[in-house]
């Protein structure tokens, strides 16, 4: 299926995407949807930011909770097969380390690190119905570098969460290999969604002392993002398991 200047080949019909009612995971289900697939946007949130199209379903589930992702897939699958999961749910809290309690580090540790592998946990019986399974995590540019420019200080609890996130990649990759389950990683730097521009004083344009490093010169935008989650999805990257591709404008070269 070619979809603007990318050809994307499928083997299968399924793709579950948490998060996916804003940002980045928004911009996946409506590439997916227009690839082909029939998309389950999975989100915490009932706010609907996603057009309707017919090939999307909505599911309202915590991917912290096992049990009501399973729920969701049961009763939207049935015993048909799940052949994608993309884990794009995430939060991100503006914080300091001197300001950081014990609930701030679980909170965001949960969502983002223990709900990604719980919510392919919660899929695999699904997933391994599937010819040619494969997972996407959405981790970060802070999953490698410690990245302070917009705000003076470095978000400790979501870089760890997101470094803890490259490894389960890894580990999922390996795990999941011998059930033909492919696993991949994109490393996303500035994009503009909601939870950036909540961190970003809800500017329009990326920051002057950011731009100035991101040979782009510019915010991501989600669209950006999302085509590469579906090249790892697809045939095309048959043979590309436990990697992690930068999405960053350039900026981890600088
Ligand atoms: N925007 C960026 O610059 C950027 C950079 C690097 C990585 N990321 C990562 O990309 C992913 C998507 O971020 P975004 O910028 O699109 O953010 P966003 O806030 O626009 O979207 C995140 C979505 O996740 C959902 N969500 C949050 N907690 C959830 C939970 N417990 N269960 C189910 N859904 C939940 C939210 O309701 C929201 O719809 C996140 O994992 C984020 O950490 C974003």
């Amino acid at each position: 299926m070619t979809v603007g200047h990318l050809h994307l080949a499928f083997a299968g019909g399924t793709a579950l995407v948490t998060g996916g009612r804003s940002g980045i995971g928004a911009s996946t289900v409506d590439l997916l949807a227009e690839s082909g697939l029939s998309v389950i946007a999975l989100d915490v949130s009932p706010e609907d930011a996603v057009a309707h199209r017919p090939a999307v379903r909505h599911a309202v589930a915590d991917v912290t909770d096992e049990a009501a992702v399973t729920t969701a897939l049961t009763d939207l699958l049935g015993e048909s097969p799940l052949d994608y999961v993309v884990n794009s749910a995430g939060i991100h809290r503006q914080a300091g380390l001197e300001s950081l309690s014990a609930a701030d580090w679980r909170q965001v540790l949960d969502v983002n690190l223990v709900g990604a592998a719980l919510t392919t946990k919660a899929a695999l019986p699904w997933l391994r119905r599937s010819a040619g399974a494969a997972v996407v995590n959405v981790t970060s540019l802070e999953a490698s570098r410690v990245v302070a420019l917009i705000n003076p200080e470095p978000v400790a609890h979501y870089a760890a969460s997101k470094a803890g996130l490259e490894m389960l990649t890894a580990s999922m990759a390996r795990d999941l290999g011998r059930y033909g389950i492919r696993a991949n990683s994109v490393a996303p730097g500035f994009i503009q969604t909601p939870m950036a521009r909540a961190n970003h004083a809800g500017v329009a344009a990326l920051p002057e002392q950011a731009a100035a490093r991101v040979p782009m010169g510019r915010y991501g935008d989600p669209a950006e993002v999302a085509s590469a989650i579906a090249f790892l999805l697809s045939e095309g990257a048959s043979y590309i398991t436990g990697a992690s591709l930068l999405i960053d404008g350039g900026f981890s070269t600088t």
